[in-house]
């Protein structure tokens, strides 16, 4: 199903600096400005039903050869309206819909330099990006961007703080107006009890941004290049014209559901350029891979050696019996002594790529491959054909890649990995991965920025304080209420490789830490956190101990014909339903923060099935709390309840402290 509809109402005029053009939401409700000020600088508002959300705030950018801040003029303007659905490969939705109208503005600087602004706006927000458009072809070396945001008075920010390395923070709530630098994206807390997201789409080329508090407003830090010293420069990034910025978006919401509803993101990045999709596949899988956190085996070999042959069978074996789709597996290959050496085509010898493979075909059950680079893009990246040549002749299609590394070595020298080189590079991984037909999990990566609509071989990303934490941290593990932050903060960015599925929460070799949570808030996990590629991260003999739960793991799918929140708060609770691709059927998913929550939750959700046969009647298993269950004294506590219900029926759940709820909802039964 596709529609696209393009008005263009091209409107070339003339404007004084008085004028201050508009584009509007399709229904009216948002309005976004522009104007020049007395000294040609670019400036933007935002207004939603009638009340000022962004107040004036700047535009623009200065390059090492002109600063293009102020001294502009406008050339002209055009407005054109957007109506299109598009279909998923796959995600969170099937069909979305992008409806919204567009302005440009012509701009001519008083160097002679054009600069387009383009601006785009929906009912549920905006978007802006920066364009060079043909002209006497020049290098701009950008040293800073000047965007702005000037949000009301009172306004809280959700956010980690910019260096936070690979993204692997606690999120805190602080006011916006004393915000030290801080990763893209933040979620803003409105003083009117309204929502704003604020992030980019569509990094292709660019640093990634980042967030400070200045004179009332969030201002922009673009992460700069660092020189032969690690140090800092002034240069952010090297461009040719004609060339665009990646999109400033900000979501305008209500509540949550609408928040996170959202799909501006996806909407403003291009369309899939891989013509033939079908070897694309989510997938649910196991691994080689708690075992090395919680210490009971090794990447590197020796007698604690995790992926050896007979290991790996033993996976693969338990993944078939239970339908899960893959395995991945650590410490295949040569080079974890040191970090720094390591070989992606060479097998340890305890490992038996050639039966490896054989078996999974006959099992049906895919090999994750693991490329851990330990922070040396520059040779992986020198070698990307060859090391994908081999995994597509043992008939791996999917890889985990890993960049551990504060600073990672790019074919640039030693950069950030969210700067313009480290971008690239990751783009660059995506771009060669599609090629030989693999499917990408990217761990320690540039913040997700919807890349996945173009390539949709970019199935997850870690970047984010994972479930290892709760392995080995210092501090004991991630707190309750992390869990209850991310979908609205982190997830609102893209699908995040957060591995859960713990049956274990002690770990007698690092009694120190746990993971804060009771068996069914691993289950509710499943449905709350997006990942196309979902892994269940615990070993198999930790399921086999909880058969019934673990059922769940084995239905619950993670491609999805539509997903709602139900209902949430940041930093406290959350519910999730989804409705299973092509299927009639639901599933649910709920996690609290150490606060008992009671929920009451109508089902009326299961009216709305789209394309498919309404269905009247439903099975409804529960898998939920027992009455004396708590993450810190009776995590194990679960009761599983089957019934018959229908849309118009209303379900109580009751989460304890660090627990939480699973669903499904199966209509053929
Ligand atoms: C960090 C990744 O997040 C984790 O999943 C992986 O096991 C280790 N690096 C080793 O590559």
């Amino acid at each position: 199903m596709k529609r696209t509809l393009l008005f263009v109402f091209s409107a070339i005029c003339l404007l004084s600096c008085k004028q201050s053009p508009s584009v509007t939401s399709p229904d009216g409700s948002l309005v976004v400005s522009f104007r020049l000020s007395l000294s040609g600088e670019p400036q933007y508002q935002a207004v939603q039903n009638d009340k000022v959300v962004i107040d004036w705030s700047a535009l623009g950018l200065e390059t090492k050869e002109q600063r293009l801040t102020d001294g502009f003029k406008v050339k002209g303007t055009k407005k054109s309206a957007y109506d299109s659905t598009w279909e998923t490969v796959w995600g969170e939705e099937r069909f979305i819909s992008d409806t919204h109208n567009r302005l440009t503005i012509e701009l001519c600087h008083e160097s002679g330099i054009l600069m387009n602004l383009e601006f785009r706006a929906w009912n549920d927000g905006f978007a802006f990006r920066y364009v060079f458009p043909e002209q006497n072809s020049r290098q701009f070396t950008i040293t800073d961007e000047h965007t702005a945001y000037r949000f009301a008075e009172g306004s809280m920010a959700w956010s980690i703080p910019w260096r936070t390395e690979y993204y692997e923070g606690l999120w805190r709530k602080q006011p916006v107006a004393s915000l030290d630098t801080v990763c893209s994206p933040i979620t803003i807390e409105l003083p009117d009890g309204n929502y704003a997201f604020v992030h980019e789409a569509a990094l292709y080329d660019y640093p990634a941004q980042n967030l400070y508090a200045h004179a009332g407003m969030l201002a922009t830090y673009l992460t700069p290049w660092l020189d032969s010293n690690t140090e800092p420069m002034e240069v952010k990034a090297y461009e040719m014209i004609p060339f665009n910025t990646p999109w400033r978006f900000v979501i305008l919401a209500h509540d949550l559901p609408q928040m996170t509803a959202s799909r501006i993101m996806l909407n403003l990045n291009e369309p899939c350029k891989i013509d033939d999709t079908g070897w694309i596949h989510p997938m649910k899988f196991m691994g080689i891979w708690w075992g090395m956190h919680i210490k009971t085996m090794t990447w590197e070999q020796g007698p604690k050696h995790g992926a050896t042959t007979g290991n790996m069978e033993h996976y693969m074996r338990f993944a078939a019996e239970h339908g899960i789709d893959a395995v991945l597996a650590e410490g295949w290959n040569r080079g974890w002594e040191d970090w720094k050496h390591f070989d992606f085509t060479t097998p340890y010898p305890d490992w038996d790529m050639d039966y490896l493979s054989r078996l999974a075909d006959s099992l049906g059950v895919q090999i994750v491959g693991h490329n851990e680079t330990g922070g040396n893009a520059a040779d992986y990246e020198a070698d990307l054909d060859a090391i994908y040549r081999y995994h597509q002749a043992n008939g791996i299609h999917v890889i985990k890649t890993g960049y551990v590394a504060p600073i990672i070595r790019t074919r640039d020298g030693l950069q950030w990995n969210k700067g313009q080189s480290g971008v690239r590079h990751y783009r660059k991984v995506i771009e060669t991965a599609a090629k030989y037909h693999i499917m990408i999990d990217n761990h320690e990566p540039v913040m997700p920025t919807g890349l996945q609509r173009t390539y949709p071989n970019l199935m997850s990303q870690e970047g984010v304080r994972g479930q290892e934490w709760n392995a080995w941290s210092d501090d004991g593990g991630n707190p309750c209420e992390h869990v209850t932050i991310l979908p609205f903060t982190r997830i609102m960015a893209g699908p995040v490789d957060y591995t859960p599925g713990v049956f274990r929460f002690e770990n007698p070799i690092i009694p120190t830490t746990r993971v804060h949570s009771t068996l069914m808030n691993q289950l509710g996990l499943f449905v709350c956190f997006y990942s196309p590629l979902q892994m269940a991260c615990d070993l198999p003999e930790h399921y086999t101990a909880y058969p019934d739960a673990f059922h769940f793991i084995e239905r619950v799918p993670c491609d999805w014909e539509r997903s709602l929140l139900v209902d949430g708060k940041i930093g406290d609770y959350c519910i999730f339903a989804r409705q299973e691709r092509g299927q009639n059927n639901w599933y649910m998913g709920g996690i609290t923060d150490e606060e008992a929550r009671e929920v009451t939750l109508p089902l009326s959700f299961l009216n709305v099935q789209g394309d498919n046969v309404q269905k009247t009647k439903y099975k409804l298993t529960l898998y939920r709390d027992a009455e004396e269950a708590d993450w810190e004294t009776h995590p194990y506590a679960y009761i599983i309840e089957e019934r018959e219900v229908t849309p118009s029926d209303t379900i109580r759940v009751r989460m304890a402290p660090g627990g939480g709820f699973a669903a499904n909802l199966i209509a053929d039964f």
